[in-house]
This record gives structure tokens, sequence and C-alpha cells, in this order.
């Protein structure tokens, strides 16, 4: 098989076991109270590229993983990031209809439904995160804290105030890059450490040396999702384009136009390559998901 074949394959089967996870662990939506439960299956299952949780089982292969951990992992960051999607498309931040190529969840359901459906898939995260694995309880509590930091005023809650507070506002470098590094760049870095926290082998040089990676990547995917918001029309993205201008939002675009842009995050995307290659065929999927950050039409 040829490795573009090789990493499509990969990226199939990962997608699916997202799906199947995600789906085991969610309540059914007979549960009640069963909108509630109906509105957190509909954004979530189903749809998105699944980046977040790739990120976690691609890190996971570069040691010996506890498979359940991992797949909890990977359950909890893509609730995480699920949530923040909910919230970002309310009227009262981003007012977006359209996400994952369906109408956003207060559009389908409610807006109180939306608050509450994001609310309770943040912390059936940290539920699921906190279940027994096979791995030592300390490592688990440095998961479960990795995450709730990464999802916090820290991180992305703490970047979507910023982007809220710069509606309009004309942004510098330093600015937009510690937007973009919070409300985006957390979560993808917590996606790779939960991965590698997942093999108990891996210490904490193996930690650093893929926190160096997940810095560049997260912040070359919000440089991306930019220049896509411009480039690319609305049934390519699944959500509305063009929707920073209509919003009056400081991006990458507005600050150094569509190509540098694009550059940049390329350039950042080949900085997060570099970091991995000490690490050999194993980080192989890692190296691939970077390429696809840049690759990517939506
Ligand atoms: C969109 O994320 C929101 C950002 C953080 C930029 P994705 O582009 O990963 O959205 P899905 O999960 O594929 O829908
Ligand atoms: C969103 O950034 C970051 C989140 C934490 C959801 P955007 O507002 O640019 O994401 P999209 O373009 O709506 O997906
Ligand atoms: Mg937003
Ligand atoms: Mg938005
Ligand atoms: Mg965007």
């Amino acid at each position: 098989m040829s490795r573009a074949n090789d990493l499509k394959a990969w990226q199939q089967k990962a997608q699916a076991q997202t799906e199947s996870v995600l789906e085991k662990l969610m309540p059914s939506e007979h549960t009640v109270p069963s909108t509630l439960h109906q509105a957190m299956r509909y954004v979530t299952l189903g749809g998105g590229k699944r980046l977040r949780p790739l990120l976690v089982l691609a890190a996971s292969e570069l040691g010996e993983a506890d498979q359940t951990a991992v797949e909890y992992a990977m359950a909890a960051v893509e609730m995480i990031h699920v949530y923040s999607l909910v919230h970002d498309d309310m009227p009262a931040m981003d007012n977006d209809s359209l996400r994952r190529g369906k109408p956003t969840c207060h559009i389908q359901y409610n807006e109180a439904t939306a608050l509450l459906a994001g609310d309770a898939l943040q912390t059936l995260a940290f539920d699921i995160l906190s279940r027994p694995t096979g791995l030592p309880p300390s490592r688990q509590l440095n998961m479960i804290a990795a995450l709730a930091r990464a999802a916090g005023s820290l991180g992305m809650a703490g970047g979507q105030a910023i982007d809220l507070a710069n509606v309009g506002k004309p942004m510098n470098q330093a600015g937009l890059e510690q937007m973009h590094s919070l409300k985006t760049g957390a979560l993808i870095r917590a996606a790779v450490s939960l991965g590698a926290q997942a093999c108990p082998d891996l210490g904490d040089d193996d930690l650093q040396r893929l926190d160096g990676y997940a810095r560049k990547l997260g912040l070359a995917f919000q440089v991306m999702d930019d220049v896509l918001d411009c480039e690319a029309d609305t049934a390519t993205l699944g959500k509305t384009a063009g929707k920073d201008t209509d919003n009056n939002k400081p991006t990458y675009v507005k600050l150094m136009g569509l190509e540098p842009s694009r550059r940049y995050a390329e350039d950042l995307v080949a900085q997060a390559a570099d970091l991995l290659a000490p690490l050999g065929e194993k980080a192989r999927h890692l190296q691939a998901l970077a390429e696809f950050v840049t690759a990517r039409k939506h």
C-alpha cells in the first residue's frame, strides 16, 4: 500500500472507531431527559473531521498504550470540542446557523437546549476520563487536569473570551497568536498530550517533544481555519463561509492577507513535522496529520 493510501485507510478506521466509541459512551436518545440526549447525540455523532481524537490515537502509537484510556481520551477531547462548537455558534457568540452541514444546535432545538447540551457534554467528558483504566491513578489524574486546563479560562474558554472582546478591533500578531493558541491550540495540545500519557512507558522528555509539535500544529490549525473561512464555500466547509468578515473578527487573513497566512500555516506545520523526525516511523500518523492540517479543504 502506498503511504497516502495507508494514511487514508488509517484515518477512516480511526474516524469509525471515534464514532463507535462516542456512540457507546453517550446516553441513548430515549434516556430521560430525551430532548437533551437527542441534542447531545445530534451535535456529536455523524460529522466532523475528528482531528482531535485522531491526534490522541496517533500520539498513543508512540508507546505501549492502554487502549481503554486511549478510547476514553478520544471521546473526552471530542466532546469538549463539540461543546465548544455548540456554544461558539450561539447568537451571543458567532451567531451561526450551519455546522457540519446541518442546522446548528440552537436552530435545530432551541438556545436553552444548546446551552445545556454543551454543559452536559463538557461534564460527560470528565466523567469518562475518570473511569477506571489500566493506567496508574496518578497518570489518570494528570490527564484529567490537562484536559480541564485546556478547556478553561487559561485555554479554550479564555481564547473565546479574547476573540469576543476584540470584535471590530485591530490585533497585532502577538495578540492573534495568543488568542488562536488558546481558543484552538490548547485543546489540540491536550489531545496529543492525552494520547501520549495513555502510554505508561512514555516519560516527560517524550511529552515535551510532542508538546512542541502540538503547539505549532494548534496555531497552524486556526490560521488555516481563518484562511478557509475566506477561501472555501459554504457547501465545502459545512459552516457559513465568510463569517469572520461578516462578524468583523480579528483573523490572520485580516492581519497579513490570504496567501501569507497560508504560507505561515505551512511553515508552522513544517516546523511541527521537524520536531517529530527523531521519533521515526512510529510518529508517521502524527506526521500525516500535520500535513492534513494545511492540505485540508474544510
Ligand atoms: C472548527 O474545528 C473550530 C475550530 C476550533 C477551528 P474543526 O475544523 O476541527 O471542526 P470539525 O470537528 O471538523 O467539525
Ligand atoms: C472557534 O473558532 C474556536 C472554538 C473554540 C470553537 P471559530 O469561531 O473560527 O470556529 P468556526 O470557524 O466557527 O468553526
Ligand atoms: Mg468563534
Ligand atoms: Mg465560529
Ligand atoms: Mg473560523
